[in-house]
C-alpha cells in the first residue's frame, strides 16, 4: 500500500482538506510536509458534525486509524501547535498519536514580527502574506540559521542558538524595523517549556514512514498552498516559500519517489487567490461578489475575502505538467449553479499571441489576457447530486474541458463542503 499526494492546483484553498479527510479514511498515515500555519484547511462531516479548520495538523483528525506526521519540511510555529492540539482535544479529538519531525523548523517570534513589518518597503512587490511568519523562518533555514524542533528538548541549546541568531536579529529588528529587540534567555526559557508540551509527539518522522511503507501500510501527502504558489514553479515573486508542489512531497517528509504511487490534484470549478499578484481570469466586481457570498470566499487562516476570477485551463495545464497529476478532484461546482454561461478561459493572448502554455517571463503573466469561451451554465442546484447521473449535461461538459486541459480523468466532483457532498466517477 504506497503513498498518495493530495496538491492544489490552483492558488491554494481549492478543498484539499475536504478531500484529505475523505482519503484519510483509508490510509494509516497522513503527512503535512511543507508550510506552516499559512494553510487553512476546512473539514465539513457528512453526518452534520461540527466542521474543522486546521493550520497545522494534517486533516485527518477525524480518522483514528489514521496517524498524523508533522513532516520535516513544515515551519512549525509551537504556540500554535500547542494551542492547536488543545483545542482539538477540548473539541473531543484524540491527538496522542501526532508525530512531529525533530527536523523540522521553528517560526520563531522574530519570524513573526520580521514578516509584519517587512512588506512596507516592498511597495508594489508587496506579496500580502499571511504575516505568519513563514517566509522569514524559510529564508533562516535556507540561510543555516534556523532553530529546529529537536532544539527545543535542550534548553542550553536552545539559548546558545538563540544569543548567537538574536545578534544578527536584534541588530535587524532595531535598526532597520524600529522594533523592541527580544532577549535570548526570555525566549529559551519560554519555548523550552513549549519543548516539553511537544516532546512526547517529536520523532524521527523519515524513519517511521519509510519503515510503514516498507512494511506495505499506506500514508497520505497533504499538501498545503498550491501550485501558483510555490516557491519555484508559482508566480514569483507572489508565492509563498515553501514547495507546495510534488517535489516537495518527497523532499518534506523524506519519502522516496518510488513510494507514491499516484498524485492527486484538487483543483476549484473557478479560481481565487487571496494575497497580491497577477491573476489574469480575475472577475469584474459583480461577479466575483457573487463567488464570494456563494463560495464563503473568506481566508480560512486570515479571514481576508479571496479574489475570484473564471476557470483557467492555463493554469491547469501547467499544473498538471508540474506535478504529473494521475486525477484530479472538481469542487465548488454547486458555486456556479445558477450562472446563465460560464467564462472558461482556453488560452491567453499575450502581446497578439495565442498561447495554451504558462509565459515563463513575469511581465507576460502580467499582461496575459485571456481568452475565453463561453460555456453553458446550469440552472438547477446540484448540492444533493450523489452520483454522475444526478448532474446536469453542462457540469458534464465543463468536467471534459478540466478533463482535456489536465490530461488526466476527473475522478470525482464536489458540490457542497461536507464529506457527502461528493459524486465520485468510476
Ligand atoms: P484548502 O486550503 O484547500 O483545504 O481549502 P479551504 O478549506 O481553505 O477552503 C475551501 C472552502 O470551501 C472550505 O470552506 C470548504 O469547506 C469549502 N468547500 C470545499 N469543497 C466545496 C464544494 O464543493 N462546495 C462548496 N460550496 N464549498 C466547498
Ligand atoms: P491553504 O493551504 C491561499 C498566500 C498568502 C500570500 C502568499 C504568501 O489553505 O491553501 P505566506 O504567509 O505564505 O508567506 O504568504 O501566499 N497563501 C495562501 N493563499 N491558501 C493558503 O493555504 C495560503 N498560504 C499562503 O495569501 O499571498
Ligand atoms: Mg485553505
Amino acid at each position: 500500500m504506497p503513498a498518495k499526494a493530495i496538491i492544489g492546483g490552483q492558488w491554494g484553498d481549492e478543498g484539499k482538506g475536504k478531500y484529505t479527510d475523505i482519503f484519510a479514511a483509508h490510509a494509516r498515515y497522513a503527512v503535512r510536509f511543507q508550510g506552516g500555519n499559512n494553510a487553512g484547511h476546512t473539514i465539513v462531516p457528512g453526518d452534520g458534525g461540527r466542521s474543522l479548520r486546521l493550520h497545522l495538523v494534517p486533516s485527518s483528525i477525524r480518522r483514528p486509524g489514521c496517524i498524523p506526521v508533522i513532516g520535516n519540511g513544515v515551519v512549525v510555529d509551537p504556540e500554535v501547535l500547542v494551542s492547536e492540539l488543545s483545542q482539538l482535544e477540548s473539541l473531543g479529538y484524540d491527538v496522542s498519536a501526532l508525530r512531529l519531525s525533530a527536523n523540522a523548523h521553528l517560526i520563531m517570534p522574530y519570524h513573526k514580527i520580521l514578516d509584519r513589518v517587512s512588506e512596507r518597503y516592498l511597495g508594489k512587490n508587496r506579496v500580502g502574506t499571511t504575516k505568519k511568519g513563514i517566509g522569514p523562518a524559510y529564508s533562516d533555514k535556507a540561510a543555516r540559521i534556523g532553530l529546529r524542533v529537536q532544539d527545543l528538548l535542550d534548553e542550553k541549546i536552545l539559548l546558545e542558538k538563540l544569543e548567537s541568531v538574536l545578534r544578527e536579529k536584534n541588530q535587524i529588528l532595531a535598526k532597520v524595523y524600529n522594533q523592541l529587540p527580544l532577549e535570548a534567555s526570555e525566549l529559551a526559557a519560554r519555548y523550552s517549556e513549549l519543548g516539553k508540551q511537544l516532546a512526547p509527539y517529536i520523532c524521527d518522522t523519515v524513519s517511521l514512514l519509510n519503515e510503514a511503507l516498507e512494511k506495505g501500510e499506506s500514508a497520505l501527502l497533504e499538501g498545503a498552498q498550491g501550485t501558483l504558489l510555490d516557491i519555484d514553479h508559482g508566480s514569483y515573486p507572489f508565492v509563498t516559500s515553501s514547495s507546495c508542489t510534488i517535489g516537495g512531497a518527497c523532499s518534506g517528509s523524506g519519502i522516496p519517489l518510488r513510494h507514491i504511487s499516484k498524485v492527486i490534484g484538487v483543483v476549484k470549478a473557478y479560481v481565487t487567490r487571496v494575497g497580491a499578484g497577477p491573476f489574469p481570469t480575475e472577475a469584474d466586481p459583480l461577479s466575483q461578489e457573487m463567488i464570494v457570498s456563494k463560495g464563503k470566499e473568506f481566508g480560512t487562516t486570515t479571514g481576508r475575502k479571496r479574489r475570484c476570477g473564471w476557470f483557467d485551463c492555463v493554469l491547469l495545464r501547467y499544473a498538471s505538467r508540474i506535478n504529473g497529476f494521475d486525477e484530479i478532484h472538481l469542487t465548488k461546482l454547486d458555486v456556479l449553479s445558477g450562472f446563465e454561461s460560464i467564462p472558461v478561459a482556453i488560452a491567453y493572448d499575450i502581446g497578439g499571441k495565442k498561447t495554451k502554455d504558462m509565459p515563463y517571463h513575469q511581465s507576460e503573466f502580467h499582461h496575459a489576457r485571456p481568452i475565453y469561451e463561453e460555456i453553458q451554465g446550469w440552472s438547477e442546484e446540484i448540492r444533493r447530486a450523489q452520483k454522475p447521473e444526478d448532474l446536469p449535461l453542462e457540469v458534464r461538459q465543463f468536467v471534459e474541458i478540466a478533463e482535456e486541459s489536465a490530461g488526466c480523468r476527473v475522478a470525482s466532483v464536489s458540490v457542497g463542503p461536507a464529506e457527502d457532498q461528493t459524486v465520485f466517477f468510476d
